[in-house]
């Protein structure tokens, strides 16, 4: 199997050295307008595979020729965001960059899956879904699974219990309308209401709601240790052909009375892309949470649709 990262900066460069550690494809492109610091990054990470045990080629480039028959492309490039910034303040530079990223792959590999990762994430699902002309199961987005880590990280903390012991749900955009499900999580099988007070509880929410932009007001640029884990968990759940559940953000069609959206909501992940979309019952309230998100997320497409016409 051959996946390439395009975009070599903080994320990208995470997804492909998480990538080697699993050590579950032959070989992992990393490209980047910065050829040489694609180059170097991959080096770093090659050498770096005789201590801790993996055996996936790394290598790092500026022409597309080198990520001929991908099987999986992860696309990070984009510019981040700064203090101050919304994610969608990005969509007029990253659109146009994740449409050439996508038509540039699509020139080398004929039916790769591909997983977008740049910002507005939900918005540059759709650029490159549009662009692709992919069916919806090949190009899908990567956020839930970080924002929900980010949730379960903050509720590890509270309960003082390991994070590998909390699942949890969460759904809608990536942005400040996402919405984290408390009655779809469970601390090993126990309810979290038991365990954690309704304020205490909804605090918790709120900042995993606003989690990305704590850590660019910490760190004067966004994350990215947990979303280039997240990015190539995704990578392995399609490799080995898991089925996991994760929340990834595809283009509904109809599901949750949504259509023409790209949203986050559960799915399954295997050799084919998304297996299943999962529809799991909301209360009135989270329909109403779910629907406003999506209406967010619509009118940043349709900027994106403004800019694309002229
Ligand atoms: P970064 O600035 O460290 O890296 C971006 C890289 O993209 C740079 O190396 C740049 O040279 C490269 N690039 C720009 N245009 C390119 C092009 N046309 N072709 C190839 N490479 C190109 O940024 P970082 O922190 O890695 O973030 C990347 C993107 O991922 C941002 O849009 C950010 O908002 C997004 N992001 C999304 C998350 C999510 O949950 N979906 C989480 C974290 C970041
Ligand atoms: C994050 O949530 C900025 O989308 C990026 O960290």
């Amino acid at each position: 199997m051959k996946v390439t990262v395009v975009g070599a900066g903080n994320v990208g460069a995470t997804v492909a050295n998480v990538l080697a550690h699993k050590d579950i494809v032959d070989e992992i492109v990393l490209l980047d307008l910065k050829g040489d610091m694609a180059r170097g990054k991959a080096l770093d990470s090659w050498q770096q595979a005789p201590i801790d045990y993996y055996s996936s080629q790394l290598s790092g480039t500026d022409n597309y020729k080198d990520t001929a028959k991908s099987d999986i492309v992860v696309i990070t490039a984009g510019i981040p965001r700064r203090p101050g910034m919304s994610r969608d303040d990005l969509i007029s530079t990253n659109a146009k960059i994740v449409t050439s990223v996508t038509a540039s792959i699509l020139k080398k590999s004929r039916n790769p899956i591909i997983i977008i990762v740049s910002n507005p994430l939900d918005v540059m699902t759709y650029a490159a879904h549009v662009s692709s002309k992919l069916d919806r199961t090949r190009v899908f987005g990567m956020a839930g699974i970080l924002d929900t880590a980010r949730y379960r990280a903050f509720l590890a903390t509270e309960i003082g219990v390991s994070p590998k012991d909390i699942q949890a749900l969460l759904m809608g955009g990536h942005g400040d309308t996402m919405v984290p499900l408390p009655r779809y999580t469970t601390v090993a099988g126990i309810p979290v209401t038991e365990l954690v007070e309704k304020d205490k509880l909804k605090a918790i929410v709120e900042r995993t709601k606003k989690g990305g932009g704590e850590l660019v007001k910490l760190m004067g640029t966004s994350a990215w240790y947990a979303p280039g884990a997240a990015a190539a968990q995704m990578v392995e759940a399609i490799v080995k052909n898991e089925n996991r559940i994760f929340p990834c953000c595809v283009n509904l069609k109809g599901e949750y009375g949504l259509k023409d959206v790209y949203l986050g909501v559960p799915v399954t992940l295997n050799r084919k892309g998304v297996g299943k979309i999962l529809e799991v019952n909301l209360n009135k309230r989270e329909q109403k949470l779910l629907h406003n998100s999506a209406a967010h997320v619509k009118a940043v497409m349709k900027t994106f649709d403004k800019m694309n016409k002229k």
